[in-house]
């Protein structure tokens, strides 16, 4: 990779840039080629524990500070981050695979946490009630949670975290972010700008580990840490959240999906062809909103299902900083391994190839963009959140066929319609039990917007007014003596 003047490797605890204990690190590989970025800090428990300290020690005086001075300094972050757009999209693309422009287009989505959250800081309003007796006076007021941990996942390792931190800093809360293993350098190229910006020591700490479950359980099992924030499986998630059981912790899980993208016969074909391939084919399909089971009413199915090949067929698959890639490679052996595990299970069980179906030709962690038809319910992979370019087609007959194949998961992050019936377009968002919903659109993503998901796939909401909230706790103060 060439010279970055973003990339580090020791970790950031306290405004100050540290080795691990004995000098432990880990490596971080490029997903295109195998090729070695860096050698990180590998902090293990006393690392942690002093990020949960010096968090602690700087959460009064940054609380204390008024949201504008805090929405300043996010503001600087902020304008650090677009001034740094291209140093950061080559980082995230050289650790995690993404194409360079989809990348860059994830630095934006990051940074406009931080402008968005700069502005809600101002707004963090409290409340009067009208007391009940003339002596008294009924006030609400919103105060910062305290220290939070944010887990953040490998997919988004830019945008996961600054929608967290940039929420949790607005509203007067400092932090401890834990990045994914395999993409820790964008974490800690932010910590390098929220220094630059003048954010102060000890307010947002970063620590790296090639060890997430012991660095997981001091997070969660110390009393200091108010809440945690967690990007990633559903499998983690429950664990985390049993872990922070103990100290009864604040906790926002944004979890697995295996969201249904509905196309009804009436749709403007195009359009949802173009929303799918967006949804579906963005990050490799490495995205906990991707489109995981694609139902298509049946008289217009296998036109629907021959454009998607056509267009999948079509699409460049390349290493991230290629020219015009479209198509990155998969983070790991095991997401390939998995991804192949699907498509021969479908395959064994009757699934047709219209398109793809093997590892590319680039060889290494290139999957081919792939579209199945004769995808059946209780097929492995119609169960399981595939993260990978496949497209699983099943067919449907009727509307309530289709509300009930869609809402048969434990799961319930995203969900995507296509219809040009107004009243079908209501009576299916409204009956379909997700956290959100698009409706002729394949993106739902944007920091104005609550993102979330209810049943296994979490709580709490990231984004928009809502998310502060989850930095927040309500104070009710009753005021006596009034009438005296
Ligand atoms: C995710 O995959 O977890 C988030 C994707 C997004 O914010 O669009």
């Amino acid at each position: 990779m060439p010279a970055n003047p973003l990339l580090k490797s020791s970790a950031y605890i306290d405004g100050t840039w540290i080795c691990a204990v004995d000098r432990a690190q880990f490596a971080v590989h490029n997903p295109a080629d195998g090729t070695l970025i860096a050698h990180v800090a590998d902090c293990r428990a006393t690392e942690t524990e002093a990020a949960i300290d010096a968090a602690h020690r700087a959460f009064p005086a940054w609380a204390a500070r008024s949201a504008a001075e805090r929405s300043a300094l996010l503001m600087e972050w902020y304008r650090l981050m677009a001034v740094h757009e291209q140093d950061l999209a080559r980082l995230l693309t050289a650790e995690m695979g993404k194409p360079l422009a989809e990348a860059a287009g994830e630095i934006r989505y990051g940074a406009s946490y931080l402008q968005w959250y700069a502005e809600e800081a101002k707004r963090a309003y409290g409340e009067v009630i009208p007391s009940p007796s003339a002596d008294s006076r009924m006030i609400v007021v919103r105060q910062p949670v305290g220290v939070c941990a944010a887990i953040t996942p490998w997919n988004f390792p830019n945008a996961m975290l600054m929608r967290k931190a940039a929420a949790a800093l607005a509203a007067g809360c400092t932090m401890v972010a834990k990045p994914a293993e395999d993409t820790p350098l964008s974490a800690l190229a932010m910590a390098a700008l929220a220094e630059m910006a003048g954010i102060p020591a000890g307010v947002f700490n970063v620590v790296p580990t090639s060890r997430p479950a012991e660095v997981g359980a001091v997070l969660t099992a110390s009393e200091k840490v108010r809440k945690l924030s967690f990007t990633g499986s559903t499998g983690v998630g429950k664990l985390l959240l049993s872990q922070c059981a103990p100290t009864v912790k604040k906790i926002s899980l944004e979890l697995g999906g295996n969201a249904p993208f509905l196309v009804f016969d009436d749709a403007d074909i195009d359009a949802a062809l173009d929303g799918l391939v967006a949804c579906k084919f963005r990050n490799a399909g490495q995205t906990c909103v991707s489109a995981n089971r694609i139902f298509v009413q049946e008289a217009i199915h296998d036109r629907f299902a021959r454009a998607l090949a056509d267009r999948v067929k079509a699409m460049r698959v390349a290493r991230g900083d290629a020219a015009g890639a479209e198509i990155g490679p998969l983070i790991n052996r095991q997401a390939l391994e998995k991804v192949e595990s699907l498509i021969a299970d479908a395959r064994a069980n009757g699934a047709e190839v219209l398109a793809g179906g093997s590892c590319h030709e680039t060889g290494g962690l290139f999957y081919e963009p792939t579209v199945l038809t004769g995808i059946t319910p209780g097929m492995a992979i119609a169960c399981n959140e595939i993260f990978g370019p496949v497209a699983a087609l099943m067919p449907f007959r009727t509307e309530q066929e289709a509300i009930a194949l869609a809402n048969d998961t434990p799961f319930g992050l995203a969900a995507y319609l296509y219809t040009r019936d107004i009243g079908r377009a209501w009576r299916v968002g409204e009956a379909l039990e997700y956290g959100m919903v698009g409706v002729n659109q394949g993106i739902l993503s944007s920091a104005a917007a609550p993102f979330g998901g209810i049943k296994q796939s979490g709580m709490g909401r990231e984004g928009s007014r809502h998310g502060l909230d989850d930095y927040l706790e309500l104070k009710y103060l009753n005021m006596g003596g009034i009438a005296r």
